[in-house]
């Protein structure tokens, strides 16, 4: 599975610290706006989100398909002396575990894009509202997939540190694109090197729009990063969706919606 292979060098592309410093920054205007006190965090890698949530004053919970990256998210969270709940779980199938509702749900950094189909995304979606309380946020950041279809750069990234060298680069194919990622050993001479590859769906605005208002989501906003800058689809680096989840309306005392 990628995110297990990859797991040992996750953190050495972006160190957790500068992750966790960055999503506090981001995150800290919504917290306090909408009054978020739990939080469930999809996709959570070595989980940044979760510790920056939990240094932000909110409970959060993580799920992560990957047990790799859950003990590395573990680990972090030990030595920042947090206790936080890292699920293996599936954004795709129902969570008993959670016995509860919260307040906001994060899907950062392209975690939507995992999903290959519009069965699945509704799938996730209809989750999604399921464990929000009445009135939640639901948070969405991928990328600007209507800038990377249009320009078809294959090379999106190159790194390095005193290590490895980290070549992060697309193939295109006709619904999904291949995502890469060429780790080569930083040696003189012949290098070793390992590769990774998983599928992507790049995801237009509409095609999650167009969900979220058929799951009866409210108040969408399109924005170009999660600060809130207008999207722009020729020229933004990110998608971010933000939307509620409806309040019930009670009308003489009768319940109408959910
Ligand atoms: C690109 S990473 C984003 C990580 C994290 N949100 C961050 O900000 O660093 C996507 C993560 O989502 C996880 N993932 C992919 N599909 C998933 C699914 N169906 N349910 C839960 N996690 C999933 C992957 O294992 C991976 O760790």
């Amino acid at each position: 599975m990628f995110y297990d292979e990859i797991s040992e060098y996750y953190d050495q592309m972006i160190p957790v610290e500068k992750r966790i410093a960055n999503l506090k920054k981001q995150l800290a205007p919504i917290i306090k706006e909408n009054d978020i006190r739990s939080a469930l965090d999809v996709g959570s890698a070595t989980g940044a989100t979760c510790i920056a949530l939990a240094e932000l004053g909110v409970e959060p919970v993580g799920i992560e398909l990957s047990s790799k990256m859950i003990k590395v998210a573990r680990e972090h969270a030990r030595r920042a002396g947090m206790k936080i709940k890292f699920f293996k779980a599936n954004m795709l199938y129902d969570q008993s575990q959670f016995k509860r509702r919260f307040d906001a749900i994060f899907v950062l950094a392209n975690t939507i894009s995992h999903l290959l189909d519009k069965k699945s995304l509704n799938r996730a979606i209809a989750n999604f509202k399921k464990w929000l309380n009445p009135g939640g946020i639901l948070l969405i950041q991928l990328l600007n997939y209507h800038r990377i279809l249009r320009d078809r750069q294959r090379i999106v990234k190159i790194y390095n540190n005193e290590d490895r060298i980290f070549i992060r680069f697309y193939d295109f194919g006709n619904d999904l694109i291949n995502f890469n990622l060429l780790t080569v050993e930083n040696q003189p001479g012949v290098c070793d090197y390992t590769m990774s590859s998983v599928p992507l769906r790049g995801w237009k605005t509409h095609e999650i729009t167009d969900i979220l208002k058929k799951k009866s989501f409210v108040s969408i906003r399109k924005q170009g990063d999660i600060k809130g800058s207008k999207f722009d689809r020729t020229e933004s680096n990110d998608l971010v969706l933000l939307a509620r989840r409806r309040q019930p309306v009670y009308h003489s005392g009768r319940h109408l919606n959910h």
